[in-house]
């Protein structure tokens, strides 16, 4: 691939309408994201009816910012998994600008992205990811733990059963009254509270790889009806060491299985400090290395779905294979392998 191949990525999957520009797979020019935490915030959540038509209000002005004129050489846009309308904005979009640069499109998949985002260090890519490597992505919609060979090489361990860790956060903080999105708020509640004082449960489902977190939420709403004058930061800083406690305890026993000695974590949840202090103390006793996505990298955003396409065209190029556009959008997809085996 000539050395300044330039990518314009395009995120629209949930509630960040997002453009970015990324030149020879190793540096982000420009990196634009529109947040519609506003337009949900009195909702405690997405309301998807307005996340589209926020992504549509904004989108062309989000990608305008970040081509800047730019000459480009691929359009790739995030075609799932997401919200059936962003997505339909997100793919739209991206044909338009592909036939009017006539440059080729790409679609890839978000929760890739999530993982690729880890190689970034600041503005630069560089290459943090060593496999094989186990690796959690968590976010507001998705928890999966993978087992990951190489870019484009996975076996999906689990996923959650119902919440997603951001989203069992949301609710959470919904029930305490603190605003969306919930994650950060709980944090800051917790910082002043006791992390032993309310035992809740650590839903540890032995024997699967998945998680589920409606369990946890159910348990803080008990205790709140039964305990009328609790003490807000103890709740949160209790509710989040379970939450990390559950997410840490699994994501290392999946890289002991798997004799990993690198675990990559992505998505929104990454950012959460007590997770990052505990996946990262507790691994290194273990002699594993962890890689998390920097913190301005971890909620959507569309440098990791550009870097995505890259990863995936420049395997394509090497190989001389050809690999699926992926145009059509698919609300529910399912990362799948686009390595072949060796
Ligand atoms: O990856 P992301 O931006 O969007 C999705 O793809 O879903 O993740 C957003 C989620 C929200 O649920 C938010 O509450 C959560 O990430 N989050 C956090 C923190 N920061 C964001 N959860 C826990 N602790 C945080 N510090
Ligand atoms: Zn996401």
């Amino acid at each position: 691939m000539k050395k300044d191949f330039a990518i314009l990525g395009i995120e629209s999957t949930c509630d960040e309408t997002s453009a970015a520009l990324l030149k020879g797979g190793r540096e982000i020019v420009t990196n634009v994201i529109y947040s519609q935490i506003e337009e949900h915030k009195k909702y405690h959540g997405v309301v998807p009816e307005l996340a589209s038509r926020a992504h549509a209000a904004k989108i062309a002005a989000v990608i305008d910012e970040a081509l800047q004129n730019h000459p480009i050489d691929c359009v790739a846009f995030a075609s799932g998994p997401g919200l059936p309308g962003g997505l339909m904005v997100g793919r739209v979009a991206a044909e338009t600008l592909a036939n009017f640069k006539n440059v080729p499109i790409l679609g890839v998949n978000h929760l890739e992205g999530h993982i690729f985002a880890c190689d970034f260090e600041g503005t630069q890519v560089k290459g943090r990811l060593r496999f094989p490597l186990v690796a959690l992505v968590v976010s507001g919609g998705h928890t999966e733990l993978w087992y990951v060979r190489n870019y484009g090489d996975y076996k999906v361990l689990g996923r959650t059963r119902d919440d997603a860790a951001g989203e069992a956060f949301d609710k959470v903080a919904k029930l305490l009254g603190l605003p969306y999105p919930g994650g950060p708020q709980v944090s800051k509640q917790a910082l002043n509270g006791r992390r032993d004082a309310i035992d809740f449960p650590r839903p540890l489902l032995p024997g699967t790889w998945e998680f589920s977190f409606s369990g946890i939420k159910t348990a803080v709403s008990y205790y709140l009806r039964d305990h009328r004058d609790f003490n807000i930061a103890d709740v949160c800083a209790s509710f989040e060491q379970a939450m990390v406690d559950t997410l840490v305890t699994k994501t290392l026993k999946a890289a002991e299985k798997y004799r990993v000695k690198h675990i990559a974590v992505g998505g929104g949840v990454a950012a959460n400090a007590l997770l990052r202090a505990q996946m990262q103390a507790q691994a290194a006793k273990r002699g594993l290395e962890t890689h998390f996505v920097e913190r301005g990298l971890s909620s959507d955003n569309a440098a990791m779905i550009a870097l995505a396409a890259y990863k995936k065209l420049e395997y394509a190029e090497k190989t001389g294979r050809k690999l699926a556009a992926h145009i059509n959008i698919d609300p529910n997809w399912k990362v799948c392998n686009w390595r072949s085996k060796e």
